[in-house]
């Protein structure tokens, strides 16, 4: 057993439901960990007494939970600050070609070391990752993932109308799911997520078969994009006359249910938000990707208001910055020009257990309340000279808007998995 003093913060339940109790706020903190499970967390001088034999390190910083990144692509790591494009122009001149490359093994593995090793460096212990069609890719993100400890969900894409060079079939791309499934079930903290890219990217068949993978499979996310760019819109609207809209098409094919992340929604109406909270799915805000793609701002207020469980995506490479702090500085941007203002709270709670409850693991990560793993992010409100003098006897409201509004991997002090310190910046 070891424990951890400092000052913690967690918001385990969205404060604009649960309103304020949802904040979880201990000035003089202590976190205790045992087999890298958090045994009890609260303030030092109620648990003091009880855990008074052990071993205690003292952390200065805000402690959070790690944070959970709901949407990225670990082959676009290298392509990322792409200029020219919106979407489909983007995948097929800057995109399709990067992931054309993870044919080869060695490569995978080399841009899965770094992504991974870039996520800690920004505080971000737990994700749900677009690999390549190529199952090898899969495998070179999870064995690393493995490597360091970290909670990763991935699946190999499905795509048999992709470009030449990085199409599956719909038999190669379910023989090969399901390969992936059995070999990496029950293994570190990983989890699988059936992928099929989007609905423009794969046959009827190949939809067809991505849901009966999904039924067969109860253990299985599924994660695909939705809504993100008028062009695709259209395409899909025109490939798919009979559907009622873009999130009907996955309907169709038994895509749209409890286990679902879709990444974007930007574009989308009253209908299938209302379908999308009845069917339990949870939706990925991606904001500097949508801002960058030029894809449009989304609507948080609205799918708050439907009761849709949201999450943050940096989606690198659309995305420009590995770093959630930015990332939630960016949603704020987003939420202003939607005339609604997104609390700092509530965004830490979106990059959190927010995040978790869309990838089906918030009992396991993103509370740091007990029984979940013990991951955990020390945060440095003095980490640049402006971020030092803004937060200078600041209040903690104040602290954790200026950190999403100013902090990015400079903030992160020290990053620990399950108890055990995985990254120190220095
Ligand atoms: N839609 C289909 N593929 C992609 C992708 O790689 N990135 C983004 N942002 N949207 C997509
Ligand atoms: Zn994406």
């Amino acid at each position: 057993m070891k424990a951890f003093r400092g000052e913690i913060l967690s918001v385990p339940d969205d404060p604009a439901r649960a309103g304020p109790e949802a904040i979880r706020h201990f000035a003089d903190g202590l976190l205790v960990v045992e087999d890298g499970l958090v045994v009890a967390c609260g303030s030092h001088a109620e648990l003091a007494n009880a855990f008074a034999t052990v071993p205690v390190e003292a952390l200065s910083g805000l402690i959070v939970p790690g944070f959970v990144d709901a949407h990225v692509h670990y082959p676009q790591t290298d392509r990322i600050a792409s200029h020219g494009e919106q979407l489909l122009e983007w995948l097929d001149r800057h995109i399709f070609p990067a992931e054309q490359a993870f044919a080869d093994r060695a490569h995978a593995d080399g841009v899965a070391a770094f992504f991974l090793d870039e996520l800690l460096r920004n505080g971000t212990t737990s994700a749900l990752v677009f690999a390549t069609v190529h199952a090898a890719s899969v495998d070179a993100l999870f064995d690393a993932a493995l490597a360091r400890d970290m909670r990763i969900i991935s699946g190999k894409v499905l795509m048999d109308l992709g470009p030449p060079g990085l199409s599956d079939t719909p038999e190669q791309g379910r023989a090969e799911s399901e390969a992936l499934i059995a070999r990496w079930r029950g293994r570190g903290r990983l989890g699988y997520a059936v992928t099929p890219r989007f609905a423009l990217t794969s046959s009827d068949a190949q939809l067809t078969g991505a849901g009966e993978l999904l039924a067969a499979h109860p253990d299985a996310l599924m994660h695909t994009h939705l809504s993100e760019n008028p062009g695709e819109i259209a395409a899909v609207a025109g490939r798919f006359g009979q559907a009622q809209d873009y999130l009907d098409v996955y309907d169709r094919f038994g895509l749209v249910g409890p286990r679902s992340v879709f990444a974007h929604c930007i574009h989308i109406d009253a209908r299938a938000l209302g379908r999308m909270a009845q069917a339990g799915a949870g939706i990925a805000f991606c904001p500097t990707s949508n801002l960058f793609l030029g894809s449009g701002l989304f609507d948080l207020a609205g799918a708050h208001r439907h009761g849709i469980a949201v999450g943050i995506g940096t989606d690198i490479g659309a995305g420009t910055s590995f770093s959630v702090l930015h990332t939630l500085g960016e949603a704020y941007k987003v939420c202003q020009l939607r005339g609604c203002s997104l609390d700092p709270f509530r965004a830490l709670h979106l990059a959190t257990a927010g995040g978790a409850a869309v990838m089906g693991i918030a009992q396991r990560v993103g509370g740091l309340l007990s029984g979940q793993e013990a991951d955990f992010v020390v945060l440095d409100c003095a980490s640049t000279p402006l971020l030092a003098r803004r937060t200078a006897g600041a209040d903690l409201h104040d602290r954790l808007f200026a950190l999403q509004m100013l902090g990015d991997d400079r903030a992160i002090g020290a990053v620990y998995l399950r108890g055990r310190l995985a990254h120190r910046r220095d």
